[in-house]
């Protein structure tokens, strides 16, 4: 029998990635979809995948059972809902969008369709990510009541082409706040539940050939009473992310630069670690595509849904309006 097709609108930088990993999973075949000629050419050769310009006209393929959109964030809300009213399967690239417009179209035409959506928020599938917080969430530590992360990495080490993309335009989906720190915020949130209300500080400080925030400090208050906090800057020379989760009778650490997490129980002096073997680079996003696959399936799976995914714009509006004012900001 013929793998089913999936979809991928949006082969650019991050799209040949999805590509790349769906079929790395060995259970679907793919179409490549673009409206750049030069990148479908590409994708062809690369991947011998048949190509299409126009993505509705690609969906109206009934071989097409699910679609990636990999397009810039702009896009995703418009694309995404036409795509279950199509009634097939939807995986969207972070973040789901910039605004809340559109948002209950989408959210209905999830619910008419019987088919799944989540986001691409692929820290879920880090293996010491996954552990802790199937520890933490197990309970024996008891309620977090405290947590941070402190993340950074050289960014036009990891994107030389920061400058030329749609990073350099919040109007586009670009700077830290929704580029780089809706990963941490949702997967803060996936621990400890939603966030109820923040401050945050953020600005530019070192990127060179942009104006966009590179530097981020949001202190928040999850709805169950946990203190959150998130620190991140795009220019630190190492690459280091850090979580940690204080409990009520424990503490839980992960490093994802060490690729281990710990636990200490209260009245404990040190920390059982537990490492997991490194992973390739694209091991994270092979796990989500996986998961993806099951879930359209119908069985269980860590992807973000949608609704984490509308949570994660209102932190970012949040944030925005934060620093606009200056005020500490409800999220409702
Ligand atoms: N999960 C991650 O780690 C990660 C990393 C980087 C980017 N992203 C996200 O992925 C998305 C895309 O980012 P990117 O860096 O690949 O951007 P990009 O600009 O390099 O690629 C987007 C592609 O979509 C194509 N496109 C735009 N409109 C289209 C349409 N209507 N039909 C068909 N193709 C269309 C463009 O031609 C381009 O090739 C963004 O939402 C971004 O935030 C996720």
């Amino acid at each position: 029998m013929p793998l089913p097709t999936l979809l991928i609108i949006g082969c650019g930088s991050i799209g040949e990635r999805p590509l790349r990993t769906f079929l790395a999973t060995g259970r679907c075949q793919a179409i490549a979809c673009d409206n750049r000629p030069a990148i479908l050419a590409a994708m062809a050769e690369r991947y011998r995948v048949p190509t299409a310009a126009d993505w509705r006209a690609a969906l109206a393929d009934s071989g097409v059972f699910a679609a990636v959109v990999a397009t810039p964030a702009p896009s995703h809300v418009a694309i995404a809902t036409k795509i279950l009213g199509a009634k097939r399967h939807c995986l969207i690239e972070k973040p789901l969008a910039l605004t809340l417009d559109g948002m209950a179209g989408l959210s209905a035409a999830h619910a008419a369709s019987g088919r799944a959506a989540a986001i691409a928020y692929v820290h879920h599938f880090r293996a010491e990510v996954a552990a802790a917080r199937a520890f933490v969430r197990a309970g024996s530590f008891g309620r977090v009541l405290q947590a941070s992360v402190v993340s950074g990495q050289d960014f036009p080490f990891f994107r030389p082409a920061y400058r030329e993309i749609y990073y350099r335009d919040r109007a586009q989906g670009g700077g830290a706040i929704q580029d780089a720190l809706t990963h941490l915020a949702n997967l803060m949130e996936w621990f400890v539940g939603p966030t109820a209300a923040l401050s945050c500080e953020a600005g530019h400080q070192a990127l060179a050939g942009v104006e966009v925030e590179d530097t981020v400090a949001v202190t928040g208050r999850t709805h169950d009473g946990a203190i959150v906090t998130w620190s991140l800057n795009q220019f630190q020379a190492p690459n280091e992310t850090t979580l940690q989760f204080n409990a009520e009778r424990g503490s839980v650490i992960v490093e994802y630069h060490r690729q281990r997490w710990g636990r200490l129980a209260r009245g404990d002096t040190d920390w059982t670690w537990e490492s997991l073997p490194p992973a390739e680079r694209d091991g994270p996003f092979v796990a989500q595509a996986n998961a993806f696959l099951d879930l359209c399936a119908g069985k269980p799976s860590a992807c973000a849904t949608l609704d984490e995914g509308i949570q994660a714009v209102r932190f970012n509006l949040a944030a925005f309006e934060s620093l606009r004012t200056g005020r500490r900001v409800e999220i409702r």
